[in-house]
């Protein structure tokens, strides 16, 4: 389902309007929130943390998984995402930190770091709700092109250009970590519903190749075709190419 919206106050209520409906059917078994970092979910979260406070939208009993995280960054590191999502979301409603989960970047073991993250995920009961931005080169989480369409959580190495897209967070370009720890795209898949969300032109060919382009791990979103429940949030600029 794709919804084509005016602004991002309009796409906001769209996304959080999924995870109200989401939040409402499986709250009497624990709700689990697959959860992502980058700037295109942010507006969803203020809706939704302003939900919380004045529509007593609650999360009690809710447990979360960030999409990824960056190899070296430790928790705590200003620009890791399990710091992001709590400064950006979590710490302003009712879920409690305990958990908000996300893959350990400082981990001495990256790669069983990222087995066993994919297997808590599963040990949770799965992501009812899975949340996504998408790369400009159309990659999500950070599965990058070429990433297998059946690829579980493992370490990733990041392209010039994601490196690139995402240096305006960090205070030079050679301090962005070049490799991340992501769930992979078959893990992603594994939520029983999926919204994403995107903006700007700059979105637009990976917004065209996910909705209409061929299967391919030249384009790692296509593979999100494979998925029964997928909504898709972006505005008119991000839907140009459709
Ligand atoms: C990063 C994240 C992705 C995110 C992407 C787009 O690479 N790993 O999960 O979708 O950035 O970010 P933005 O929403 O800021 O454009």
């Amino acid at each position: 389902e794709i919804h084509i919206v005016t602004d991002a106050a309009e796409g906001a209520q769209a996304v959080a309007d999924v995870f109200a409906r989401t939040l409402r059917e499986t709250a009497a078994d624990g709700t689990v929130l697959g959860l992502a970092t980058g700037s295109s979910p942010v507006p969803a979260y203020t809706e939704l943390i302003r939900r919380h406070r004045e529509e007593r939208l609650s999360f009690a009993g809710v447990q979360a998984f960030l999409l990824d995280e960056y190899v070296g960054l430790p928790p705590g590191h200003e620009q890791s995402y399990h710091r992001f999502i709590r400064e950006n979301f979590t710490s302003h409603v009712d879920i409690e930190d305990a958990a908000v989960h996300s893959p350990d970047g400082a981990a001495a073991d990256p790669a069983a770091e990222a087995a066993d993250y994919d297997r808590r995920i599963g040990e949770a009961g799965g992501v009812d709700l899975q949340i996504l931005g998408i790369g400009s080169n159309g990659h999500i989480a950070f599965n990058e092109p070429g990433s297998s369409l059946a690829s579980r959580t493992r370490v990733v190495g990041l392209t010039r250009r994601t490196i690139a897209d995402n240096a305006r967070f960090f205070e030079n370009a050679e301090d962005v970590p070049v490799r991340a720890l992501s769930q992979g795209l078959g893990t992603i898949r594994e939520a029983r519903r999926i919204v994403l969300t995107a903006t700007g032109e700059g979105k637009a060919e990976a917004v065209a190749q996910l909705a209409e382009g061929a299967i391919s791990a030249r384009w790692p979103a296509t593979s999100l075709q494979l998925h029964p429940d997928v909504t898709v949030v972006v505005d008119e600029a991000a839907a140009s190419r459709l």
